[in-house]
């Protein structure tokens, strides 16, 4: 069996960058969850149809390609073969990658892929259902979250720094209603699985954060 670890989290806990270097250290594959949900909202987008009707998203769930590749150890997120890794970051593709999400039959399709992939190589798995459903049976399984405001600061100073001046408020506000659908959903919410263990990086650095969680996977898997 592949080492698979589970990292899930809100919005902004920085399971992305946290998972990357973590990843590094252990010398394994980071498949990011969110950027496949992202792809597909981007694409739902692009096809006009509407995000509350299940029936046109589980259509167009069966057509869609959305593939995953390394390049350099680093991934990238393929739309029917087009590299669209930068262009689902945006306020737009995120709040429709939250709204598809929502929906059964578009989970089923992401969490089979996910789990197919996770057979193949040893993998850190992040998103918001890894230690729930995709690798439910995972010994290795971490929740990682920050209050709300610190979660809030840190994705409106990343956003700055890339030249996005969506006020903190706003930040804020979209913070919370993403959190709120992705918690409150039907199929598989958020939620903290029962034999995760939990960090709070309210009060740590990155650095501190990705000791954290190598340590946590070093005493389940043995020093890497
Ligand atoms: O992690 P992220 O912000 O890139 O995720 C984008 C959206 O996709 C998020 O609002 C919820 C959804 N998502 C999900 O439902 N399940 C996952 N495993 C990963 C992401």
């Amino acid at each position: 069996m592949p080492m698979n670890i589970a990292i899930d989290g809100p919005v902004g806990a920085g399971k992305s960058s946290i998972a990357d270097q973590v990843a590094a250290r252990l010398n394994i594959l980071h498949l990011d969850t969110g950027a496949m949900y992202r792809a597909f909202g981007l694409y739902a987008l692009r096809s006009g149809v509407d995000m509350n009707s299940e029936e046109a998203l589980s259509g167009l769930v069966e057509r869609v390609d959305v593939q995953v590749e390394y390049r350099d150890g680093a991934q990238r997120t393929l739309l029917f073969g087009e590299d669209v890794s930068e262009m689902i970051r945006t306020g737009e593709v995120s709040a429709a990658a939250s709204a598809v999400s929502k929906w059964p039959a578009v989970r089923r399709h992401m969490v089979r892929a996910q789990q197919e992939m996770a057979l193949k190589a040893d993998m850190l798995i992040d998103g918001r259902d890894i230690g729930t459903v995709v690798l439910k049976d995972s010994p290795c399984k971490i929740f990682l979250t920050a209050a709300t405001e610190e979660r809030a600061r840190r994705r409106y100073l990343q956003q700055t720094a890339k030249g996005d001046m969506t006020p903190y408020e706003q930040v804020l506000r979209e913070l919370n209603a993403r959190d709120e659908q992705d918690m409150n959903r039907k199929t598989d919410p958020l939620r903290q699985a029962e034999d995760a263990v939990l960090v709070d990086s309210t009060n740590m650095t990155q650095d501190e954060t990705v000791d954290a969680i190598v340590a946590i996977v070093e005493e389940i898997y043995g020093k890497q």
